[in-house]
């Protein structure tokens, strides 16, 4: 590799050693106008470009919120936004000693070919023109979601294999372009499968990323790695103990070298509560990886929901994210310790 071609590839390892430094994880909030305005109308709160701005900047804006963040993802529309005081985001959060990262692709469509539900991640044309102007934004990091639905048929190879692609071509694009990819393959929770069946596919999905970044020279050790935890569907009666879910898990994890530079979970529809308690779980085993938060809904839910748009409430919303941020920051910091 030229001399040229390497400097990226070092900048981003030191982007994503600092996104999953001990102790800390990183703030998704990066829903699209879609997701976010449907989640402020169900909150009793009107669905404004300019309400959805006061939220993210109640979120970015929260007291201390660096102690246990290191990076907050954001949406296009937030990126290009500014807190009230004029300063964009970017700089903004910066500032508070937290990266900016940005989502990237432009969803999840239903992927021709597939079966019943599947979906490809679009996004990729223009990709490297987008990551070099959101790199002038201020972006040290980016997000690619892949989803897969678990059903007797599902997934299938041919969206394994066509998501894993989408997946290695956005991360080898970012880190051509300085910006450290979050690979985020997510296995639904939806249904009512066993938890078996979800490390089978969650481990079958890994195994077509991982062949799929190596075919186009993604350095392991500048991504950060975004995956589902291993759960039953939550379609059945009994959840999995977080023992459980954490040995199941870890055993999945277990297939990417030590180079990876750390794993973000999502959350996925797990209560805010249960998701911490799986986390603290994992930090038990010994891995030769960090095993940290990148959670959306485990984290926010509880901030809109003390907010639901006041003004005079921004400290209850503030409140509420700074206590889910606490839970988790000490549940990755119980690595150290033990
Ligand atoms: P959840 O934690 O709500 O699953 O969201 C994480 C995320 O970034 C989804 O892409």
């Amino acid at each position: 590799m030229s001399e040229l071609a390497s400097e990226p590839t070092s900048a981003c390892r030191q982007i994503a050693e600092r996104m999953v430094a001990p102790g800390k994880g990183v703030l998704a909030a990066d829903e699209s106008i879609a997701t976010m305005s449907a989640r402020l109308e169900k909150a009793g709160v009107e669905a404004t470009a300019e309400n959805r701005r006061r939220y993210r900047e109640l979120l970015s804006a929260t007291p201390g919120l660096a102690d246990g963040v290191s990076g907050i993802i954001f949406c296009d529309e937030t990126l290009r936004q500014t807190f009230a005081d004029g300063t964009p985001f970017a700089t903004a959060v910066h500032a508070l000693g937290i990266l900016p990262g940005i989502k990237v692709d432009a969803g999840a469509k239903p992927l021709p070919g597939g079966l019943e539900r599947e979906t490809i991640t679009e996004g990729l044309d223009g990709l490297p023109a987008r990551l070099a102007e959101y790199a002038g934004i201020g972006a040290a990091f980016a997000k690619w979601r892949a989803v897969y639905v678990i059903s007797d048929a599902t997934p299938s190879a041919g969206a394994v294999r066509a998501n894993a692609n989408a997946l290695a071509r956005y991360a080898a694009a970012c880190q051509a372009a300085g910006i450290v990819p979050i690979v985020e393959p997510e296995v639904l929770m939806d249904g009512t499968h066993s938890i078996e069946r979800c490390a089978e596919v969650t481990a079958d999905v890994h195994a077509a990323v991982r062949e799929e970044l190596a075919l186009l020279g993604v350095d392991l050790g500048g991504i950060v790695l975004k995956p589902n935890m291993v759960v039953e569907g939550n379609g059945t009666s009994v959840p999995s103990a977080p023992e459980v879910v954490a040995a199941a898990t870890v055993e999945v994890l277990r297939a990417w070298p030590a180079e990876l530079a750390g794993v973000a979970f999502l959350s996925g529809g797990q209560s805010p509560e249960r998701a911490t308690a799986n986390l603290e779980a994992m930090q038990a085993i010994a891995t030769p990886w960090p095993l940290t938060f990148s959670f959306g809904r485990a984290l926010v839910d509880p901030a809109l929901a003390a907010w639901v748009g006041k003004d005079e409430q921004v400290v209850d919303g503030q409140n509420a994210l700074a206590a889910r941020v606490a839970a988790n920051a000490a549940a990755v910091r119980r690595r150290a310790e033990l």
